[in-house]
C-alpha cells in the first residue's frame, strides 16, 4: 500500500516537473512575528508541544546491542534511553532516586549497570534499584518504589520516538498518522549508524522552517549546492508529518522508464519531515575507483535551546551500506560540507533574522501559495499551543488529515 503511494506521488512530481508547474496553497499565510521571540508563547511551545509529543531520540541502529544506552538532555530534561538484555528499548529520566543527581553522564555505550557518581546508587539497564551504598545504615526502602522514572518510548521505521513527561498519553501510531509506513521504505533498521555532529542556531521555528523551504535553496545556496536546486516544492501531509518534493530535472530521469524500474533513491527523494523537530534528507556517497558507497542519511533532530532566540541541531548521519575504510575520507568530506552549509548559510541567515524580528518592525511573518509546508507546520504548532488538556491534544492526532497536493 505504501508502495503504491510513493509510486502515485512520484508519478505526480514527475507530471507537474514534464508540465513546469507547481502545486499551489489557496491563500497567502501570516505568522505573528512576536512567536518567533515572545517569552511567553515559547514557553507555552515548550509545554504544549516538546513536552507532549513524541521526539525523535534515537535510531535503532545506534542502539542496537543488548544493553546499549545513550544519555542526552531534550529541552531540559536528562533522559536515558536504555536497550535492555531483553532487547528491548526503555528510556528514563536520567536522574537519581537518592537526591536527584544525573546518573549517565552524556554520550552512548553499553553497560550492564548505570551507577551514580554521587553517592555511587546503582540502577540495571530496566531502571530497577539494585544497589544501594551501605544500605544497613542507610535504614529499610522499598527498592521497588525508587527504580529510575520511565518516560514513555517507542520504536517505529528503526527510529526511537520517546516523550518528556512521565505517564504523558502516548499513542505513537496515532500520532505518526500512517507516516511510518512511508518512513519504513529508508530500512533506517538496517542502516549503520555513522555518527552525528552538533549545530547551534537560533529560535526553534526560524530555524525549522528552513527544513521545509525549498524556495530559498538557488538563492542563499548560491555558492555550494544552490544552483543545481529548483526553488519549488510539493508538499505531502500525513498529520503533521511532511514530505517535501522538487519537480525538478532530477526525476525527469525516470522518462521512459516502467515504473516497476523507478529506482528506490528517487521514489524516496526530498526531505521527509517528522513533526515537530526532525528532518531527513538523502544523499549518495562513493567515488570512481573507491569500491562501495551507496544512500546515507542526514537526520536532523532540533532542539530548543535555554531560551527563544536559541536552538541545537543533532546532524546524525546513517549509511545503507558497511562503510569501509575507502569510504571515511569521502564520509567525512560530506558530513564536513553540511555542517558547513548549515551552520554558514542556514543558520547564519536564521540567527540575523532572530536579531532583526526582535526590533518589532514587522508584525507578522509571510508565507507565500507556494510554501505551503510552512503554513501547515505553523498551524499545527499554534493547535497543539492551544490543546490545554491532554485529550485535546489527544485528539488532534485522531483521523488527523493525509493530504497530498496535486
Ligand atoms: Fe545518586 Fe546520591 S544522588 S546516589
Amino acid at each position: 500500500m505504501s508502495s503504491a503511494t510513493l509510486v502515485e506521488l512520484t508519478r505526480r512530481t514527475l507530471q507537474h516537473a514534464r508540465a513546469g508547474t507547481v502545486p499551489l496553497a489557496a491563500d497567502i499565510g501570516r505568522v505573528p512575528a512576536a512567536n518567533y521571540y515572545d517569552p511567553d508563547r515559547w514557553q507555552l511551545e515548550m509545554d504544549r508541544v516538546f513536552k507532549r509529543t513524541p521526539l525523535v531520540l534515537g535510531f535503532a541502529c545506534e542502539l542496537a546491542e543488548p544493553r546499549s544506552f545513550k544519555a542526552m538532555e531534550v529541552a531540559g530534561v536528562p533522559v536515558l534511553l536504555s536497550r535492555g538484555a531483553d532487547g528491548q528499548m526503555r528510556s528514563f529520566v536520567n536522574m537519581c532516586s537518592h537526591r536527584g543527581s544525573i546518573v549517565v553522564p552524556e554520550g552512548t555505550g553499553t553497560a550492564r549497570r548505570f551507577t551514580c557518581p554521587y553517592h555511587a546508587w546503582s540502577y540495571d539497564n530496566e531502571g530497577r534499584l539494585v544497589g544501594i551504598l551501605d544500605r544497613d545504615e542507610f535504614g529499610s526502602l522499598e527498592v521497588d518504589c525508587h527504580g529510575l522514572t520511565p518516560l514513555p518510548v517507542a520504536e517505529r521505521a528503526g527510529i526511537v520516538f520517546g516523550a518528556l513527561t512521565p505517564d504523558a498519553p502516548f499513542d505513537i501510531d496515532t500520532y505518526l498518522c500512517g507516516y511510518d509506513a512511508m518512513l519504513e521504505h529508508h530500512e533506517f533498521a538496517s542502516c549503520v549508524y555513522v555518527g552525528s555532529q552538533t549545530v547551534d542556531g537560533p529560535n526553534w521555528k526560524v530555524a525549522y522552517d528552513g527544513y521545509l523551504d525549498f524556495y530559498h535553496l538557488p538563492i542563499l545556496h548560491r555558492d555550494t549546492f544552490g544552483p543545481d536546486y529548483s526553488n519549488k516544492a510539493i508538499y505531502d501531509a500525513w498529520g503533521p508529518h511532511q514530505r517535501v518534493t522538487s519537480p525538478d530535472h532530477r526525476i525527469l530521469v525516470l522518462d521512459g522508464l516502467d515504473a516497476d524500474d523507478w529506482p528506490a533513491d528517487v521514489l524516496t527523494a526530498g526531505v521527509w519531515t517528522i513533526f515537530p523537530h526532525t528532518s531527513v534528507a538523502g544523499f549518495k556517497v562513493g567515488a570512481e575507483g573507491v569500491p562501495g558507497g551507496g544512500r546515507m542519511y542526514m537526520v536532523s533532530t532540533l532542539f530548543p535551546g535555554d531560551s527563544p532566540d536559541t536552538s541545537r541541531t543533532i546532524q546524525h548521519f546513517l549509511a545503507a551500506f558497511e562503510p569501509s575504510e575507502q569510504l571515511t575520507e569521502l564520509i567525512e568530506a560530506q558530513q564536513a560540507f553540511l555542517l558547513r552549509v548549515v551552520r554558514d548559510e542556514d543558520y547564519y541567515t536564521g540567527n540575523r533574522i532572530q536579531r532583526a524580528v526582535k526590533t518589532g518592525a514587522k508584525t507578522e511573518f509571510l508565507f507565500g501559495r507556494n510554501e505551503a509546508g510552512g503554513q501547515r507546520f505553523h498551524g499545527w504548532v499554534d493547535r497543539l499551543v492551544a490543546a490545554e488538556t491532554s485529550e485535546d491534544f489527544a485528539n488532534l492526532f485522531v483521523g488527523a488529515e493525509v493530504a497530498f497536493q496535486r
